[in-house]
């Protein structure tokens, strides 16, 4: 619902002169794959590295934002859907802040992707698939959901009995089952330093 009176109030300080005064540009790096993936331990690792570099970060994670913001939201299909859609309109405020904002999330739906992508300017949002197998997936099971999954105490888990619809052209794929933390960084890193996003 939008209002029909409500009109859009242009602000003095804009992105541009936030990201001038922040000495880096804003982006939105969109950590997509599997629970259990690496989804959250690779965005964190790479805000370690930005912030080191003294960049302005934030990680807006799946697992946290679900206990807050989005505590009123299930894993039916609606509900993932109405996750996507709040991170891509909270990324877009973080990005427009001048923020360099990494979001995790399962993010299982090609369609919404492409519509949070659709939030923002060409090239402002990275997708960043973390593809590691779903074998491995399965085994790290560091919070034990795959085998209540399998034993039916959790419905709708992805990968088990919700789907997971692989990426169709990500910015990049990074195989976070099998390459080492430091390394998977790196690639990030080197994407970020290729894009002209930092020196
Ligand atoms: S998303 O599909 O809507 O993008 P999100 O990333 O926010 O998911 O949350 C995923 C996390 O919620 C998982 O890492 C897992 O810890 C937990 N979780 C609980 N129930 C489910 C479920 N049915 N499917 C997937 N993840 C679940």
């Amino acid at each position: 619902m939008t209002g029909s009176n409500i009109v859009w109030h242009h602000a003095t300080v804009n992105r541009q002169r936030r990201e001038q005064l922040n000495g880096h540009a804003s982006v939105m790096l969109w950590f997509t794959g599997l629970s259990a993936s690496g989804k959250s331990t690779l965005a964190h690792a790479v805000e370690e590295a930005l912030f080191q570099k003294g960049c302005r970060t934030y990680v807006l994670d799946g697992d946290n934002i679900r206990h807050g913001l989005n505590s009123n939201l299930d894993f039916s299909p609606e509900g993932r859907v109405e996750n996507l859609r709040r991170i891509g309109e909270v990324g877009k405020l973080m990005v427009d802040a001048g923020i360099i904002t990494l979001a995790a999330f399962i993010s299982p739906y090609q369609k919404e992707r492409e519509r949070v992508r659709s939030l923002f300017p060409h090239g402002d949002f990275i997708e960043i698939y973390c593809n590691a197998a779903f074998s491995v997936c399965e085994q790290r099971d560091p919070k034990g959901m795959y085998k209540k999954a399998r034993e039916g105490l959790i419905k709708d888990f992805t990968g088990v009995s919700a789907p997971y619809e692989t990426p169709v052209n990500p910015d990049l794929e990074i195989d976070t089952g099998a390459i080492p933390l430091a390394q998977c960084v790196d690639s990030v890193m080197g994407l970020l330093r290729h894009r002209g996003l930092i020196g």
